[in-house]
């Protein structure tokens, strides 16, 4: 393997139990998955891999050269949830297999549960990667950031002075309702992308292109993220779709630190208790990613990485872990106050569309008979 080789970045989580309620990882769950996870390396399945957790999900990111949807890939994952989730059994954690909603691997992990971001890429000279996990919140929650960094000049100084990205990048929107994609490029159809991804519960950035003209390919995505909704899947509320993220660095592409700057604003997110909530979500470094005060505020992880000539991993640095975050975790924790004040009311609780728990409809049914037509 060398630079100009594809390579595949895969990061796929799920929640198999929390340690305790909707909280953490318990550690004996991350070993179990490193230990399937290194064995699968040793017989040159993976090139490469790192085992972590943000709130109660498992976090497994792997490099290898099997593509992107490969059933092998899949599989291993999904063994690598289900060994953890005999583990999370024995031990008593809280949603014990929460995310696996089917019983048997059969070929693709999506669908079945756990979120996936992956891109396969030809390997630059030098290889900078960010991969984002976040705990109480959707796929949506990724739109502002993704956005910012890739289209918003404001953010990205590079759209604007460097000649390598001036043309701008191209968005690949999913209407995840509706189960339909569409291409926008910007910056001539800004306005066009807004208009959909500022609806995030229901128009999702899934992947970002360069352009025709750009150092890389214009079909190797540059960013991608897991759009997974479990609701959906299980045609009821079994747990929020906590998503992740990979986004390409530097040299054409946003610089590390204009991937990073849309967390200095805790922006508001749709999640947080019991999946029916908006507040802030707060960039936070690895140890401080258990959400606690009324299960959140949401939480945000950057982990950076250098992918070396050989597909290796090399990091990951925990990019949040730094006093430069310190006024976004202190607002969001503002935030966090004046929302929670709401109470049970929107905008803090989400519409009724929106919510992922309702006792609405049994409320109507208790009242039926009492409700009169007003003349
Ligand atoms: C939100 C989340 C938690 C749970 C809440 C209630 O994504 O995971 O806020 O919804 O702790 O959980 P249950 O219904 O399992 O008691
Ligand atoms: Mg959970
Ligand atoms: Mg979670």
């Amino acid at each position: 393997m060398a630079v100009g080789e594809k390579i595949t970045v895969s990061v796929i989580k799920a929640d198999i139990g929390g340690w305790p309620g909707h909280s953490s990882v318990h550690p004996a769950l991350m070993e179990k998955a490193k230990e399937i996870l290194a064995a699968a390396k040793e017989e040159g399945i993976l090139t490469d891999f790192y085992v972590t957790h943000c709130g109660d999900d498992l976090q497994l990111v792997m490099t290898h050269k099997k593509g992107v949807d490969s059933s092998e890939i899949h599989g291993l994952a999904w063994k690598a949830f289900e060994e953890g989730t005999k583990v999370a059994k024995e031990l008593g954690l809280y949603g014990a297999g929460q995310d696996l909603l089917k019983d048997a691997f059969s070929g693709n992990i999506r669908g079945m549960g756990p979120g996936i971001a992956e891109m396969e890429i030809t390997l630059r000279k030098s290889e900078p990667i960010v991969t984002f996990h976040m705990d109480k919140t959707e796929p949506g929650a990724f739109n502002l950031p993704i956005f910012r960094m890739f289209a918003d000049p404001f953010n990205t100084a590079g759209l604007v002075i460097d000649p390598n990205m001036h043309m701008g990048f191209r968005f690949e929107v999913w209407d995840i309702l509706e189960h339909k994609r569409v291409f926008l490029s910007t910056p001539e159809e800004l306005y066009d992308l807004l208009a959909l991804i500022g609806a995030k519960s229901r128009y999702v950035i899934k992947r970002v292109f360069p352009k025709e003209g750009h150092k890389i390919d214009k079909n190797e995505p540059v960013a991608v993220i897991s759009t997974e909704k479990l609701y959906q899947i299980a045609g009821e509320y079994v747990g929020k779709d906590d998503p992740v993220a990979i986004v390409r660095a530097q040299s054409g592409l946003p610089a590390l630190g204009e991937v990073l700057e849309p967390f200095a604003f805790p922006h508001l997110v749709s999640g947080w208790m019991r999946g029916s909530h908006n507040g802030p979500i707060m960039p936070v470094p690895l140890r401080h990613s258990n959400p606690t005060r009324f299960d959140g505020p949401p939480r945000v992880v950057a982990l950076g990485w250098q992918i070396n000539s050989e597909g290796k991993l090399i990091g990951p640095v925990d990019l949040f872990d730094d006093p430069a975050f310190e006024w976004a975790r202190q607002k969001a924790l503002e935030i966090a106050d004046y929302m929670r004040r709401h109470g049970p009311f929107e905008p803090h609780r989400l519409p009724l569309e929106d919510m992922e728990y309702t006792t609405l409809p049994h409320v109507l049914e208790k009242l039926k008979d009492r409700f009169k037509s007003v003349e």
